[in-house]
């Protein structure tokens, strides 16, 4: 089989892998009331049903007024954890594994306008175009938002996850923080370096490691851009870079999901001479960690474009297996490919490539 070494096992503490693929987080806002539903179950069984190594869930919200822009982004407290635990049963009875991705969205704003719950959460009460629309965070505020992201981790380990990934990515909460734009503060939370602006996450991932134990998989999703703003940077240098992942890593961090919107780019090319290593592939690296990487695997185009309403054509892996063969990164997420399809990963196995679907803006209408 050509792409053999995709469909090699992986393991890290108590998860155990099939194979490389993983369904990468996708909000699909199809939970009435927060309460993930049948649908959603019947949505994720399908999936490990076709062979996914790793599920992870769409962001599922902690416990803060505000820490949701939709009202049917998934809760992760209260009732909703009943419709998880149903979905965490039909995936082990398909022997699958998953994992909820834990979210906060900050200071982003949903497409409804009369869905704005208040008080929101953001480091320096500025949005990600730089403008003041609230509040900064009390202290009070921070730690209680600490301890939701503490609490849903160990509801994620009593409900039978097999890991938790926390949404550290574009632009919401905890990459408020990262961000120099919107993180100004100039407490302990904030500060001149991605170092310090990292303590924030540090200080949430320690309280999730105490919470879930020594064993339990935390991931950790990063993206150096943020929503509407795809130029900007955490760290525009891999010195950077490292001061970045450092607090983390010594947090008790197990894994970084890399988020690019297209897998291929090189995330530091003037770097060694002109290299193509890519975000997972530095990430890796230089933190020592397993890292996923993810971006229009096996699709012509990317996703943004893809909420503007652009189909993309299946694509070529040969350019994924050359970087993985090569020892970039560990596993690659896909997001629309699994989004259209439930057997995209099966078909991929099996060599099926005149079966693989083009992606439409239409499959995000649907939870099929
Ligand atoms: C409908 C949709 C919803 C998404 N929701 C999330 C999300 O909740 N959390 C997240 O980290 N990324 C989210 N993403 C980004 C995906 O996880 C992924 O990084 C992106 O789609 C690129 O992968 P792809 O090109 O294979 O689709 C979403 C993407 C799509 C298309």
């Amino acid at each position: 089989m050509p792409l053999s070494s995709l469909f090699t096992p992986f393991q890290l503490k108590s998860l155990h892998l099939p194979n490389r693929f993983v369904m990468a987080p996708m909000t699909r806002v199809m939970s009435p009331g927060g309460i993930p539903d049948q649908r959603v179950v019947d949505y994720y069984e399908r999936r490990a049903r076709h062979g996914v190594g790793l599920i992870v869930t769409e962001g599922t919200v902690v416990e803060r007024p505000a820490s949701k822009n939709e009202a049917n982004i998934p809760n992760f407290y209260g009732d909703a954890l009943a419709g998880w635990a149903k979905v965490v049963a039909a995936v082990h009875g398909e022997g699958g594994k998953i994992a909820p991705q834990i979210w906060h969205t900050g200071a982003v704003l949903g497409q409804n306008p009369n869905y704005r719950p208040q008080p929101m959460d953001m480091p320096s009460g500025l949005s990600l175009g730089g403008k003041a629309v609230g509040e900064p965070m009390a202290d009070a505020d921070i730690a209680d938002s600490i301890a939701a992201f503490a609490r849903a981790a160990g509801d994620a380990k009593r409900l039978g996850f097999d890991a938790l990934e926390l949404h550290g990515a574009h632009g919401y909460l905890i990459d408020e923080f990262f961000w120099s734009r919107t993180n100004q503060r100039t407490d302990t939370w904030g500060g001149e370096t991605i170092g310090e602006r990292a303590r924030f996450a540090a200080e949430l991932v320690k309280a999730v490691r105490a919470a879930v134990g020594p064993d339990f998989p935390v991931i950790l999703r990063l993206s150096q851009w943020k929503s509407g703003h795809y130029d900007a940077r955490n760290a525009a240098t891999p010195a950077e870079l490292s001061d970045w992942l450092k607090p983390m890593i010594d947090a008790g961090v197990d894994m970084f999901h890399c988020s690019q919107r297209r897998f291929w780019e090189a995330e530091f090319p003037e770097a060694d001479g002109g290299s193509d290593l890519n975000f997972a592939g530095w990430v890796r690296k230089l933190s020592g960690l397993p890292a996923i990487t993810v971006g229009s695997v096996g699709l012509s185009g990317e996703f943004i474009a893809a909420f503007r309403g652009e189909s993309s054509q299946p694509a070529s892996l040969d350019d994924l297996l050359r970087r993985f063969d090569r020892g970039d990164f560990d596993l690659v997420a896909v997001g629309r490919a699994l989004l259209t399809d439930p057997a995209w990963v099966e078909k991929v196995r099996e060599g099926r490539t005149a079966e693989l679907m083009a992606f439409q803006q239409a499959d995000m209408g649907r939870l099929y």
